[in-house]
């Protein structure tokens, strides 16, 4: 099977063919920049352009940086408010002709990553956290993906994910060890609520995993996403088939 995967993130939206069978990307992925935070319609739009960059006329998934309940997308942290509230896949398969898979990115990730990637082949308790303009979080455990939304856990007067997203590392050019004292600070906060047996990092800086581990030290094992930033796409794909 081949379904096209759309991972809808903070500053980008990112797409590919994926051969769901394998979690092979089909071509190289295509980047849709988004520097100022697109209204539901623009997006609407801009995922229609992705569509069409491939010819695209196949299942189509998508992944939402926010919750997603049915059809409907409930919060939009770092996103355009507009879609709160707003159904989601009525409105993205309006502009792509037939009717899309909606899931929340962190569980596209974290599916992707389970059946491809680093908890491949593992049935215990995995907390996936996706680590970028906010903080994505599924938990996995006997083959079945939980979204989870860790990265609103209130956490020295804020939301979590306004100290420990990789964004934040960059905005305010905090060094490996400033950062990953943070993330092992928070880590140990997520660690006293779910006892993962393993813990996998995705997102972009999961690619930089050897600069901040050593900082960082659960309980459980700590390991770096294998799919690297393509897992929001692959699992945007496997979601085409499973929800559309
Ligand atoms: C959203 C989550 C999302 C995460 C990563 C958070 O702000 O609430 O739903 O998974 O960002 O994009």
């Amino acid at each position: 099977m081949k379904s096209l995967g759309i991972d809808i993130g903070g500053s980008a939206l990112k797409g590919a063919p994926v051969d769901t069978q394998t979690g092979h990307l089909l071509a190289e992925r295509y980047r849709i920049a988004t520097p100022e935070p697109l209204s539901p319609v623009r997006m609407a739009q801009a995922v229609a352009e992705m569509c069409a960059h491939f010819r695209w006329r196949g299942p189509v998934g998508i992944g939402f940086p926010g919750v997603v309940q049915g059809p409907r997308i409930c919060s939009s942290a770092n996103l355009h408010r507009g879609f709160i509230g707003c159904d989601g896949v009525k409105l993205f398969s309006k502009a792509v002709g037939r009717k899309v898979g909606l899931i929340n990115d962190a569980a596209a990730a974290g599916g992707a990553e389970m059946r491809f990637g680093a908890g491949r082949g593992f049935h215990g308790k995995t907390l996936l956290l996706t680590l970028g303009t906010g903080v994505g979080s599924a938990l996995a455990y006997q083959g079945v993906v939980v979204p989870m939304e860790l990265g609103h856990l209130q956490w020295k007067g804020r939301a979590a994910e306004k100290r420990v997203a990789a964004s934040v590392r960059e905005k305010k050019d905090l060094s490996w060890p400033e950062w990953g004292g943070r993330l092992n600070e928070y880590l140990d906060l997520v660690e006293r609520i779910l006892w993962p047996e393993r813990i996998i990092i995705g997102g972009g800086v999961s690619a930089k995993f050897e600069k901040f581990s050593r900082f960082v030290k659960p309980k459980a094992r700590l390991v770096p996403a294998r799919l690297l930033n393509h897992a929001g796409i692959v699992g945007a794909a496997l979601a085409a088939e499973t929800r559309a």
